[in-house]
């Protein structure tokens, strides 16, 4: 009698885009690994290969179809090799994706990925391109133990899915489609799970995370699971994003500093410092009252830092507009800001109206915004020399292995020396010095220890 021996089938995923992308991978491994998949140690070795993709951007999704390009020829090599391209771009790109390159075996929407193994399965039945990018559908099984993501002590939890927003240059709501909200009690569960495994930290999901809990019933607020999750577990720090001036609200930035274990920092995207600009962005916000969640947050929180996203070269953007986005950032003094060229996406509104400033003024003004930025980031990294602040330790610092990197509540990049052990640990560092990005320390103390720390598995490469 024959046995039949069956090899376990290994999994690459290579992520693009956004945090939401990465717990997504995370998601994906983690139903996979239930159902007998490894996780491989390499992209070279993998039997399975997938894309998480962006579609944010032009440039994300470049990236992605030159990666893909680039497989055509293992795959010759390797029928059995099994190409999968997941999120964003396939819900955009749907079937396109196997008329430009038909190694590519399986694409899958941004709502699938917990459905990963049976499609997979099901290809390896027929062998044929499959398609799968059902527009209702809705992650409906999350993983009970999911491979650790790029820092073992942190991860990321999806609190709700999708976008109701129409900012007009935008395609994460056709991509990412309707908000749906998890449940408080599953979202608790997870962390609570999560803090047995060692996780300190977690970041609660949304791209619009402060209309969290609209379509619940009981009049459920991102105040109320913020409440949920710090009262119930007891995770070191909480963090979320991305928060929406249009949807925040005072009661939340009350109820925020409630809780002393919610982190001192929000990620509240500007874009822009031109109500006119603001306006035909579709925002729903005002220069004056973006300013004013900002005071009422440092109140509140006097020690709390605001990170923010802006789009220079958006369709009509004078030089006027532009140096009132420049009063803005010197303005408020944003502890960090991601700067977007803004780029047309098709099937969005702002897609219908001219891409009017020249790509050599878009770049000007990206850079100007850039040095700013970094002029204000050394200035208020200067002011924490000297004080002791709180680091979560993430692992050793990329630039100098004998040292350590983390983050402070405030999200501030600390390096300092200490011993490899305090990987996982909260510590108290002594800053010394700074840069614009950088805050360099010394060890002075342990405020919670960690357990062992597993391997790496998911890499994001690109926001
Ligand atoms: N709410 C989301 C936004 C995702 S997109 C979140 O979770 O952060 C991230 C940032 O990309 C946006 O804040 C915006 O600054 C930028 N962006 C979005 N569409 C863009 C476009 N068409 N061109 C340039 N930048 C864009
Ligand atoms: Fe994230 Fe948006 Fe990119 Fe999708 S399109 S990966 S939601 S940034
Ligand atoms: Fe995009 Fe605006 Fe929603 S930036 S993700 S439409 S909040």
């Amino acid at each position: 009698m024959y046995r039949l021996r069956v090899k376990t089938k290994s999994v690459h995923i290579n992520t693009f885009g956004c945090q939401m992308n990465k717990a997504d991978s995370e998601l994906s491994l983690g139903v996979l690994m239930e159902r007998g998949y490894r996780v491989a140690p390499d992209e070279a070795s993998a039997d399975v290969i997938l894309f998480n993709t962006c579609s944010v951007r032009q440039r994300a999704e470049d990236k992605v179809y030159s990666r893909l390009a680039q497989l055509r020829q293992r795959k010759e090599e390797n029928p059995g090799l099994l190409i999968g391209v997941l999120g964003c771009m396939a819900q955009k790109e749907a079937g396109a994706f196997f008329k430009r390159f038909p190694h590519v075996d399986m694409v899958c929407g941004t709502r699938m990925f917990d459905k990963l193994p049976d499609l997979l399965e099901k290809l390896e039945g027929n062998g044929k391109h499959l398609l799968a990018t059902g527009e209702a559908g809705n992650i409906t099984y999350y993983p009970k133990h999911r491979p650790p993501g790029r820092h073992t002590y942190q991860a990321f939890v999806t609190v709700i899915r999708g976008c109701d927003n129409k900012c007009s240059y935008c395609i994460v709501p056709s991509v990412r489609g309707h908000e749906i909200s998890r449940s408080v009690d599953e979202i608790v569960a997870e962390v609570e799970a999560l803090a047995q495994n060692g996780v300190k930290e977690v970041t609660l999901l949304g791209q619009n995370i402060n209309t969290y809990g609209n379509d619940l019933a009981g009049g459920v607020t991102l105040g109320t699971l913020l409440q949920a999750v710090h009262d119930v577990t007891d995770i070191a720090r909480i963090r979320f994003v991305t928060s929406h001036p249009k949807d925040m609200t005072p009661k939340t930035l009350e109820a925020m500093a409630a809780l002393p274990r919610l982190c001192r920092h929000l990620h509240m995207p500007a874009q822009s410092g031109s109500d006119s600009v603001l306006e035909r962005m579709g925002r729903g916000h005002t220069v004056e009252y973006y300013v004013k969640l900002i005071e009422e947050a440092r109140r509140l929180m006097p020690d709390i830092t605001i990170a923010s996203d802006f789009i220079v070269g958006f369709p009509g953007e004078t030089d006027r507009d532009f140096e009132e986005t420049v009063r803005l950032m010197k303005a408020v003094r944003f502890q960090n800001s991601f700067i977007f060229k803004y780029s047309p996406r098709p099937g969005t509104p702002a897609a219908a109206l001219a891409d009017d400033v020249p790509l050599e003024v878009k770049k000007q003004r990206n850079q100007k915004l850039l040095k700013l930025q970094s002029e204000i980031s050394l200035e208020e990294n200067r002011k924490q020399v000297g004080k002791t602040v709180e680091v979560l330790v993430e692992g050793p610092s990329k630039n100098d292995q004998r040292r350590l990197v983390g983050r402070t509540p405030q999200n501030h990049i600390a390096v300092f020396e200490g011993r490899p052990d305090l990987h996982g640990s909260l510590t108290s560092v002594e800053v010394y010095d700074s840069t614009s990005l950088t805050l360099f320390g010394r060890f002075s103390g342990v405020l919670a220890s960690s357990p062992e720390n597993p391997p790496v598995v998911a890499t994001t490469e690109d926001r």
